[in-house]
């Protein structure tokens, strides 16, 4: 099977999480830029990393890199790239990229010179002269950065955080993938009692539980590269095998949650289900003046509300005053807050013994960890 070159995105501050997700599943040539990583692997490489992956946003084929300053260059760049060997004569091939510090920076004379460029390799592979478009979608993406164009296949359709286990959220979810990030860094394993004592639609608690049981974070989707006629049906079905296979269903990982609103509870709960993880949380429906754990050991782990999003800021910051009460310093215990407050430890009333910056979309924050 030939090898290629693959570029995952991932929220910033993720890289070398994502970094080790990819290691640990066979990648080669792992390197991390700002808020993507690179690597290198087979079909079954990229079918395993669609289906496992926690903190990717999505899984792109590199098809080429090349100098271009001039729509010369783009056309003949892209003109030269084999992209018949994924995309057939019936294919979509919308185009769709960004470009930053670079001499051509008009994004749509760049999508539409990707596009007859492509066109005109297709023509030419295929004898044809119009392309029907009515096939599965291969979504081609370019990145120009400082006049290097790379030019990318996106494997994964939908965005790698629809796990497909929430088709509806509370006002204020953390994404998928950057819980799963935080859970990594807050080292959540298979034999963890977790707690998110604001736990909202419950992202926390469903991505630490399909981590704590090893259940690949896709199981329940599907990915655009599913539809290709040039990947073998076998490679998705071997790799969903080999996931399934790897599923821990001995291991001991439990979560309790809760939250101060009554809809949030229902809904964390139906999102459970829907994970197939119920089983393994519990949630209540709890102020954080009532938490309590009921674990010797365990690690918290939580995103409180933001001042500018859900309460004004004062009401933000007495609930950190009250989490600080609440998150006592104790073996076996530690506890991961991610907040874009830059007094939120003041607040809490203790300095974090560690500190991360992290985005959590456009915010800049920070995960506040307490050992
Ligand atoms: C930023 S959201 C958490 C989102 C959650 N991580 C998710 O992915 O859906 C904060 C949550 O804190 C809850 N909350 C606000 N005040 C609270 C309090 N005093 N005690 C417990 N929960 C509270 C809100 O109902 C809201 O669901």
């Amino acid at each position: 099977m030939n090898y290629y070159t693959f570029v995952a995105p991932c929220h910033f501050g993720l890289e070398s999480v994502l970094s080790g997700e990819l290691k640990r599943m066979g990648a080669e040539n792992v390197s991390a830029i700002d808020g993507r990583v690179s690597f290198t692997g087979d079909l079954h490489l990229m079918a395993r990393a669609n289906l496992n992956l926690r903190t990717a946003e999505r899984v792109l084929i590199q098809l080429g890199e090349f100098e271009a300053k001039s729509f010369t260059q783009l056309f003949d760049g892209v003109r030269a790239l084999p992209l018949e060997e994924f995309i057939g004569r019936r294919d979509a091939f919308p185009v769709k990229g960004h470009s930053a510090k670079s001499q051509l920076h008009s994004i749509p004379d760049c999508q539409s010179i990707i596009k007859k460029a492509a066109v005109e390799r297709l023509k030419e592979k295929y004898g044809v002269g119009w392309f029907e478009e009515t096939g599965p979608v291969h979504q081609i993406q370019f990145m120009i950065l400082k006049d290097q164009v790379s030019i990318l296949l996106d494997t994964s359709g939908a965005g790698l955080h629809k796990r497909g286990y929430r088709r509806n959220s509370t006002e204020a979810p953390i994404k998928e993938t950057l819980a799963a990030g935080i859970l990594d860094l807050a080292r959540v394993r298979r034999d963890t009692a977790l707690y998110d004592p604001f736990c909202g639609s419950g992202t926390f608690l469903i991505e630490g539980a399909l981590k704590g049981l090893n259940i690949p974070a896709g199981i329940a989707r599907k990915f655009a590269a599913q539809s290709w006629d040039s990947i073998p049906a076998a490679v998705w079905a071997e790799e969903r095998t080999r996931g399934l296979d790897l599923i821990r269903r001995d291991a001991k990982f439990a979560a309790y949650g809760s939250d101060i609103d009554p809809a949030a509870v229902e809904l964390a709960l139906e999102n459970a289900h829907k994970a197939g993880i119920a089983q393994r949380v519990r949630i209540r429906c709890r102020d954080i003046r009532e938490f309590r754990t009921v674990t010797d050991t365990g690690i918290v782990v939580t995103n409180p509300p933001y001042g500018e999003r859900l309460l004004d800021q004062k009401a933000a910051r007495e609930i950190y005053r009250l989490m600080g009460r609440a998150f006592t310093p104790r073996d076996g215990f530690s506890y991961a807050v991610i907040s874009p407050d830059e007094e939120f430890e003041r607040n809490f009333g203790r300095r974090a013994s560690k500190r991360r910056k992290l985005y959590n979309g456009m915010m800049k924050c920070q995960l506040f960890t307490y050992e």
